[in-house]
């Protein structure tokens, strides 16, 4: 008895140790070369890095460096070329429902409502109308588009269409979240908003996010680290802890830690994007 006891707990201790280590995304020795013909693009030459369940990465990096190739492989919707990219343990070999993407610009079906548009994937994976619908309610709540459901996609701002977006992929409940520039598209002002709102509903929903920008001060905002990417072929050059407060408001941005935490990661940028303009000359 004694003994099975002891088993347990060295189960039990071995499980926490498991949690505790475990990690939702892992990049190891990743490259990717684009061959077409006799022309040969390499897009990304040894990224590595990890993220834990619940963290919010955001990526840095210059143009054209490998961003958006990076996070389709993640998404799996590219193939590595070397190198083993995990999400939970699981090698990523296609797209799965436990990992959602938003792009750029909202997909919405435009002649369907809002409501229908977020309860689809719920509708395709099973879910019965009624109960898609609700839940599709829920979720435009979440991303505060209470009384939008009737409305269709034209009738909404790019923000508003965004949010929608977003919603539908929460919908599916995934693990981890992989945003590409999704606020790219938008005016200032709005994507202020859109980065708070995001806040939000990140602490709410606990998911893991890995999210590319341009922008320095969305990716210290946002980010519990910021992870800055060389020129093309992209490679992590730096990976930084963002201590700030959270959950945080705009007024943070006021703040000598962000300025300081900005003009660190403007200078890395800076270095890396005149060395890639440097190369591609030659
Ligand atoms: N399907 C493809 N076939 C061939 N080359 C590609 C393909 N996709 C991307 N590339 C090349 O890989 C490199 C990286 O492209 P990627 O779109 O990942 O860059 P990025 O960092 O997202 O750029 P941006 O910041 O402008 O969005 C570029 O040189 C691009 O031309
Ligand atoms: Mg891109």
């Amino acid at each position: 008895m004694e003994r099975a006891h002891a088993d347990d707990l060295t189960e039990v201790a071995a499980g926490l140790t498991h949690s505790l280590d475990e990690l939702s995304v892992s990049v190891t020795d990743l490259t990717k070369v684009f061959r077409r013909g006799n022309r040969e693009v390499t897009a990304l030459d040894g990224v590595n890095f990890t993220a834990r369940p619940g963290e919010f990465v955001t990526v840095l990096g210059p143009s054209g460096c490998g961003k958006s190739t990076l996070l389709h492989i993640l998404g799996g919707f590219e193939s590595a070329s070397t190198g083993s990219v995990e999400v939970f343990g699981k090698s990523v070999t296609g797209p799965g429902r436990e990992r959602g993407m938003v792009f750029q610009s909202a997909t919405l079906f435009p002649w369907w409502t809002i409501q229908r548009n977020v309860a689809w994937p719920l509708e395709v994976g099973g879910m019965g109308r009624k109960a898609s619908r609700a839940r599709a309610d829920d979720l435009l709540e979440l991303v505060g588009l209470t009384g939008f459901g009737d409305a269709y996609p034209g009738e909404l701002s790019g923000g508003m269409q965004q949010r929608a977006g977003i919603a539908r992929t929460l919908s599916l409940e995934p693990q981890v979240l992989l945003m590409d520039e999704p606020f790219g598209a938008l005016d200032a002002q709005t994507r202020e908003l859109m980065q708070e709102e995001l806040n939000r509903i990140w602490q709410a929903s606990g998911t893991t996010v890995v999210f590319i920008t341009h922008d320095i001060y969305e990716a210290v905002f946002l980010g519990d680290r910021v992870l800055v990417m060389s020129g093309r072929p992209g490679r992590i050059v730096a990976d930084i802890s963002i201590d700030l407060p959270r959950p945080r408001g705009h007024d943070v941005k006021g703040s000598p830690e962000f300025s300081d935490y900005h003009a660190r990661l403007w200078n890395l940028l800076r270095d890396e994007a005149i060395a890639s303009e440097f190369l591609s000359r030659d």
